[in-house]
């Protein structure tokens, strides 16, 4: 029997993956196709509060044994002033990198029932449907040398931005082999005009394309203005390709045009084991009330199934289902506007809510 590795993490991560391993379950019952073994471990802030670390050795070897892994969220106000390398975030990384998660897929598509949250106009968002694939192990976030210390008497902060032509190139194919699949364009973003290392992302991507694939269409773009046009024109994207530090701000962008952050699930792929994860965080001024908005994280479990587990049956049983229940007008309250035929839930309904519409499927 397969087994996912199941981090709950911190804030409101507990409550969401609940439902999410409920929806699960849901699947299992209805497809009969297959049935999966779970086992939970403490990571992050929860990890840190009983070992004293953020991630233990033993969770670690858990997810390294696992067949995918799905996570909650880490991290929360109680644990920012400890040093950094126990913070919870630590283990985020951590898990990254030892399971060799390169490419970060975060698809941001906009529910045609939730038109009306997000705070463009209806008429830039409707069809939203792309793919940021976030370079995952490498760039700022682990370049070295790193840290603060007192250089010549002054006190400097440092980190390196820093790619090599193998890791560009390989999140480069991830990103080219996705967007056959879908509508064949691939925007690279950069700051190619004043990080050199950016320079070398640039001419590398152009490289493997030309090389290796013709029959997509590639376009660069610098950061800025990649952050300029998503709010101006969000439709000219499919696929888009960048660093680790760009993804992360970009997606966070990419998410809120569709509405609300609490929608959007993401794949972390490269290694063996898949991760998969709500994009959204712990939210901890929320956490312990029942009212998070539980789809990100039911729809990480549908990535799983496709990704992971090479079932996307059962993924569209969890896609449809969704747009079902959005569709019926139920709402957590982050995606919540008042109209007509339009009902605030909380979490748990919420998933059950999913559960029913799977068990009802047409
Ligand atoms: C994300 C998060 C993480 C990141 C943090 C929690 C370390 O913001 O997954 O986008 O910066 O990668
Ligand atoms: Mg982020």
């Amino acid at each position: 029997m397969p087994k996912i590795c199941v981090f709950p993490g911190d804030g409101i991560g507990p409550e969401v993956v609940r439902e999410a391993l409920a929806v699960l379950r849901t699947v299992e019952e209805v497809s009969g196709r297959r049935r999966f073994e779970t086992e939970e471990e403490l990571l992050g802030g929860a990890a840190y509060d009983v070992h004293k670390v953020p991630m233990t050795e033993k969770a670690l070897a858990l997810a390294k044994s696992a067949d995918a892994v799905l996570l909650g969220a880490v991290g929360g106000p109680k644990w920012d002033p400890l040093p950094f390398e126990v913070r919870p975030e630590r283990a985020l990384l951590g898990l990254r990198k030892e399971l060799g998660l390169f490419a970060n897929l975060r698809p941001a598509k906009v529910h045609a029932p939730l038109l009306d949250a997000s705070p463009l106009r209806r008429e830039l968002v409707e069809g939203i449907d792309l793919m940021v694939v976030r370079e995952l192990t490498g760039g700022i976030y682990f370049g070295e040398p790193r840290g603060v210390r007192v250089i010549d008497g002054v006190e400097t902060g440092i980190n390196t931005e820093i790619y090599t032509r193998p890791e560009i190139e390989r999140v480069a194919r991830v990103a080219f082999d996705l967007a056959r699949k879908r509508s064949r364009r691939v925007t690279s973003v950069d700051k190619s005009n004043v990080l050199e290392a950016t320079e070398l992302w640039r001419r590398v991507v152009t490289e493997v394309h030309g090389r290796e694939y013709k029959d997509v269409e590639l376009s660069h773009m610098l950061v800025d203005n990649c952050a300029m046009q998503l709010i101006r024109r969000p439709k000219q994207f499919d696929v888009v390709v960048t660093t680790n530090l760009f993804g992360d701000i970009l997606t966070d962008e990419a998410s809120m045009i569709t509405g609300s952050i609490g929608m959007l699930p993401s794949a972390s792929l490269g290694g063996k084991v898949g991760l998969y994860e709500p994009i959204h965080g712990s939210a901890p001024d929320i956490a312990g009330k029942g009212v998070a908005n539980p789809l990100a994280t039911i729809l990480s479990i549908a990535m799983m199934l496709k990704y992971s587990f090479d079932l996307p049956a059962e993924a569209a049983l969890i896609e449809e289902a969704v747009e079902r229940v959005l569709a019926g007008g139920f709402r957590t309250g982050d995606i919540f506007r008042e109209g007509p035929g339009v009902r605030r839930v909380g979490t748990k309904e919420m998933g059950e809510k999913v559960r029913e519409a799977i068990r009802k499927r047409p």
